[in-house]
């Protein structure tokens, strides 16, 4: 078998090159570019050479009349129905099974049309990486799809193949109307041009740069072009030749008063339809893994959350290992604007500490504090070690509780109360009902000398005298000398370390 292209009397092409080539066939509506495109692809499969044609009008399943070649699209008359999710898999069977393909989009939406496209050219242009075979993709309407001045990714993908194509052994068969309108990085490519006639001065303007004529002799020449008629441009070689017209059954054809045959058409084989369903439920199958693989990936993720948190409340629960809670079970706890006139002392046994865990450290946690900046004041175990204190400071505290201890029982108390559930603020009545002192009592005889140290502070509020406890500010005051040496940790520690002492005097 010769291995020629026999595309019209004058013009024999050969096959090795057409290779990688990147042809453009240019013409206004019924020049006959479908034709020459169609006898460029009646040679081609006559040489079994593989392809993928890009059909937007449906005007190439008569090849099937001679050569087996697989419609595929959607609606009427395509032999597989296609969509984007399995055009890849048609495309790989293409290009393996060396099946030539019609890519019928004539039934598509545009932009199904384009998410097709896209999934179909990049199948094909992945595995021609690897397989590195000739294959030729003819893309009708071209200038739809690889716009001058325009940017997205099918463009980019077809101006890809143009541009880069050739060494995977991939060419590509341009067909326009608009030669204006298609884009030029990707004109520029076309080795081999078949140039129908134009009549728009923007389109003349392109064959002009195309041609090594003068302006006026490419007019001149290009208006003569008859219907069939074109101008073969490879190189140097120029030369106007009368493409032969198809064998096949041209389904753009213009149409006459005649009546029109439908073509015997060739069937494909059964072992093709065969590989392409094999293609297709392999990628179900595969879907199906992939499925079951995000699933797994979710699971896992949330498995790791529920870690996390677990980690985060083991830390919660440790830390609350510590906690002592002071809260007297049945104690009432009184809102400040609530003046309680009658209240009897609880006894002492029933406030006593609960211990939660250990007691290394008090922690405090302030229940009746009205404002919101109550707060539980959590020790953590970690901190320093209260031995870590040089001996001045210690004789400082020493001296502190010394002091402290002179005061009356009933200032201890208090004082032990409020800074035990600092930072809240209290009556005299909440601070007698969790004492065990009568009212009167401190009224009668408030406690100066705290005050006056800085220890606790008196509020006169709407509803009456309230004490808190300022035991973190007067360490802060009264250790300030140490802070160079003790730094922040050290005067919280002088703090833990007074609170604990302060609240044994009661
Ligand atoms: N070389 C040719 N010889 C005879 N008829 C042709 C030839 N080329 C095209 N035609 C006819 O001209 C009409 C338009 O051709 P077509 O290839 O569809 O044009 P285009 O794709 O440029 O619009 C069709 O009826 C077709 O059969
Ligand atoms: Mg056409």
């Amino acid at each position: 078998m010769a291995t020629t292209l026999d595309i019209s009397r004058d013009l024999h092409l050969d096959l090795e090159g057409i290779i990688g080539q990147c042809v453009a066939i240019l013409g206004i509506r019924g020049s006959g570019k479908s034709n020459t495109a169609g006898v460029i692809f009646e040679e081609l499969l006559r040489h079994r050479y593989p392809m993928s044609i890009v059909d937007i009008e449906g005007e190439y399943f008569g090849l099937k009349e001679k050569y087996e070649v697989l419609v595929v699209g959607t609606g009427d008359g395509v032999e597989i129905e296609i969509d984007a999710d399995c055009a890849g898999e048609i495309a790989q069977v293409s290009m393996e099974e060396n099946v030539p393909v019609v890519l019928d989009l004539s039934g598509f939406l545009s932009d199904e049309r384009t998410e097709l496209l896209k999934a179909y050219l990049s199948s094909l242009w992945n595995l021609a990486g690897t397989l590195r075979r000739p294959y030729i993709i003819g893309i009708e309407e071209a200038h739809e799809f690889i716009p001058q001045g325009v940017k997205n990714e099918l463009k980019e993908m077809i101006a890809r193949i143009a541009l880069r194509g050739r060494k995977r052994g991939l060419g590509g068969i341009i067909v326009s109307q608009r030669s204006a309108k298609v884009d030029k990085d990707v004109l520029s490519q076309a080795g081999m041009l078949f140039l129908h006639r134009v009549v728009h001065e923007v389109d003349m303007r392109v064959y002009s740069e195309l041609l090594p004529w003068r302006k006026n002799e490419v007019k001149e020449i290009v208006n003569s072009l008859e219907t069939g008629d074109c101008i073969y441009v490879n190189g140097d070689r120029i030369l106007p030749i009368y493409v032969r017209e198809r064998e096949t059954f041209h389904a753009g054809f213009t149409p006459s008063l005649e009546s029109v045959q439908s073509p015997e058409l060739k069937k494909v084989s059964e072992s093709i339809i065969e590989a392409i369903e094999r293609a297709r439920s392999g990628k179900r199958r595969k879907s199906a893994e992939d499925e079951l693989r995000d699933r797994i990936a979710r699971l896992e993720e949330s498995l790791a959350s529920k870690d996390d948190r677990i980690a985060e409340l083991e830390e919660v629960a440790r830390t609350l290992g510590y906690i002592k809670l002071e809260l007297p079970s049945v104690v009432p706890v009184l809102p400040p604007s609530v003046a309680t006139p009658k209240v009897e002392p609880l006894p002492r046994s029933s406030y006593r500490p609960v211990v939660v865990r250990e007691e290394p450290k008090p922690v405090l946690l302030d229940v009746a504090d009205p404002s919101p900046a109550a707060e539980v004041i959590i020790e953590s175990p970690e901190e320093e070690p209260l031995e870590g204190l040089p001996p001045a400071v210690l004789r400082h505290v020493d001296r502190l509780v010394a002091r402290v201890g002179r005061c009356e029982l009933a200032h201890r108390r208090l004082l032990g109360f409020l800074i035990g559930h600092a930072p809240g603020s209290y009556s005299i009545d909440q601070i007698s009902a969790w004492t065990s002192c009568a009212p009167e009592m401190i009224e009668e005889e408030p406690p100066r000398e705290l005050i006056d140290a800085g220890l606790i502070c008196r509020e006169r509020r709407t509803d009456g005298v309230h004490y808190r406890g300022t035991l973190r500010t007067f360490v802060n005051r009264e250790f300030e000398v140490y802070q160079p040496d003790i730094g922040g940790t050290g005067l919280h520690s002088v703090t833990r370390l007074l609170r604990q002492q302060l609240a044994t005097l009661g």
